[in-house]
């Protein structure tokens, strides 16, 4: 076999977002995009030669090419051993538990998360490092700069390498070892959780539902649910992945699992309902009518954590992105322990977790996770809830309102304007920046900002500092709304505007969230000037 060192030349744009490179499937598929990108990650680490790298997506359109052509590139650059997922297949926590079980040096994973795939969708790629977390910033500006100076790629001509076969073989002179995607995630399910208290309930009666959405999870959630938790074979569904997730959006919010929504509101719904999305490390929970936001999913994880097994001994910390809602922080205080309030994007916590500093993190877009990787995990979500059910014999209806009673409830919603104008969406942000300081006293639909800010973080265990990570918009009262541009979108820009209100009154649990919230929307669009700005008089999607 040949090494070849084909000449290339910079290509514009191959900066990673908030996750990883994404763009259009046909930009990647374009001569050169792809190796350019691995040939920088893998000079950016300082070479592959003699490291061993975890391989592995979540099945989308391009996946098994683009694995193919990584595995020529890793051998043609000395990488020693690749740990690949069998069919190029991992999910995203499966990738990142794999890294740090196998002690591996780091690992690809290629996917666009919950963005839709297909030859004219997208499609994605990052690098995780040897602690199974996202590169950090200092990393991925990194390979960026690189791939703005690369004139050269290696490559060894070889054949494809059978990924369908488990055990080892050969490429050149790296070793390429496909693996159970799997059986070593679900042991680690197993190990945290007390799965004989879930098998029982599940025995007992209660039904669940976890809608794969045609994307990774649907292997393991088989083998997981059904298989080990006994759970009914029909209770996973839509659980073949596909390479254009059946032509949906594999992304769990009550807007594109809409079925699963319609499913658990409607007439003899199952007990417990959960979505994830097309990489597996997002999720939503439902219960029996009643919808969980995933701020108050991880509120409700962190009080509760300590009923299952992996996770008895208490939480050191608990970290939640800084526009998720502070539901979390009063869980915190009331254990004693530190809340931390990091930049959107899982890589923000890995210092944190690295550090023992916070045991459960999560955001506000559907993403929970723990110490237990370093990725947020859907999965994991759904088994921690269920272990928490079955040991607190009660519904998911029923432990929300109570944990609301406890500390008081925090109605919040999320507002995406899509495809904007990126000139228009920064305009708006830039605008928003220069009148920060005339805010705070300003009285607007009846609410009067307290203070505002352009969100900076100071990580508090390396020292860096990320600026201008978003606009924070505190009222008096309590009430907050945060305006941001989205860092994954292929196409223009996609404003993101958050929107909190706690509401200590138990008799006003029950409220609309939409109608407990319109004073803050109504406030923001006063202060931002969303319509003026996008040209839209409403969200795309409200979640
Ligand atoms: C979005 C979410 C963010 C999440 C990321 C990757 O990023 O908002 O919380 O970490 O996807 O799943 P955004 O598009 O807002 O930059
Ligand atoms: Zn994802």
């Amino acid at each position: 076999m040949t090494t070849l060192t084909i000449q290339t030349a910079p290509i514009a744009g191959q900066k990673p977002g908030t996750s990883g490179l994404r763009k259009k499937t046909r930009v990647f598929m374009q001569a050169h995009y792809l190796e350019n990108f691995t040939q920088a990650i893998f000079d950016a680490i300082g070479g592959v030669g003699g490291k061993v790298l975890v391989l592995g997506g979540d099945g989308r359109y391009f996946n098994d090419r683009a694995a193919q052509v990584i595995l020529r590139m890793a051998a043609a650059n000395g990488a020693a051993r690749v740990i690949v997922g069998q069919g190029a297949i991992l999910s995203t926590p499966a990738a990142s538990h794999l890294i740090r079980k196998r002690g591996a040096d780091g690992g690809i994973i290629l996917s666009a998360s919950h963005n839709p795939g297909g030859a004219d969708e997208d499609f994605g790629m990052k690098f995780n490092g040897a602690n199974g977390g996202p590169a950090p910033e200092s990393l991925t500006d990194l390979i960026f700069a690189r791939t703005q100076e690369l004139m050269e790629y290696r490559i060894l001509e070889s054949q494809d390498v059978e990924l369908e076969r488990l055990g080892e073989t050969r490429l050149g002179d790296m070793v390429v070892e496909v693996v159970d995607p799997v059986a070593d995630y679900a042991d680690l399910m197993e190990s945290l959780f007390d799965f004989n208290a879930i098998r029982d309930l599940i025995a007992g009666g209660f039904r669940l539902r976890f809608d794969a959405m045609h994307a990774v999870t649907g292997p393991y959630a088989r083998e997981i649910l059904v298989n080990r938790l006994g759970a009914a074979p029909d209770s996973v569904v839509n659980d073949r992945p596909l390479p254009d997730f059946g032509g949906g959006h594999p992304d769990p919010n009550p807007v594109w699992a809409k079925a699963l929504m319609d499913e658990m509101f409607g007439q003899d719904a199952p007990d417990f309902g959960a979505a994830s999305d097309g990489d597996g490390d997002r999720n939503m929970i439902v219960g029996r009518g009643v919808y969980v936001s995933p701020s108050d999913s991880l509120a409700v994880l962190a009080a509760n954590a300590h009923l299952a097994p992996g996770y008895a001994r208490g939480l050191a910390g608990i970290a939640r992105s800084m526009p998720t809602s502070r539901a979390a922080d009063r869980v915190a205080e009331r254990l004693g322990i530190p809340a931390f309030e990091t930049p959107t994007g899982w890589k923000f916590f890995g210092n944190l977790l690295d550090a023992g500093r916070a045991t459960i993190c999560g955001e506000e877009s559907f993403g929970t996770g723990s110490d237990h990787v370093r990725e947020k995990d859907g999965l994991w979500a759904v088994l921690l809830w269920l272990n928490i059910l079955a040991a607190r014999g009660l519904g998911v209806a029923e432990l929300l309102r109570e944990h609301w009673s406890e500390y008081g409830r925090t109605f919040y919603s999320r507002h995406d304007y899509e495809a904007v104008a990126a000139d228009r969406a920064n305009a708006l942000i830039q605008r928003l920046r220069e009148t920060l300081a005339d805010l705070p006293g300003q009285a607007h639909s009846g609410l009067v900002v307290e203070s505002a800010d352009d969100f900076a973080y100071d990580d508090p265990v390396d020292g860096s500092q990320s600026a201008r990570q978003g606009i924070r918009l505190n009222f008096e009262g309590g009430a907050r709304a945060v305006l941001r541009l989205s860092g994954t979108g292929t196409e223009g820009a996609t404003l993101r505007v958050y929107l909190e209100r706690h509401q200590p009154d138990p008799a006003h649990h029950g409220d609309d969230p939409a109608q407990a919230l319109a004073p803050v929307a109504a406030a923001v669009e006063a202060i931002a000037r969303i319509r003026e700005f996008t040209g839209r008089d409403h969200p795309d999607v409200t979640t």
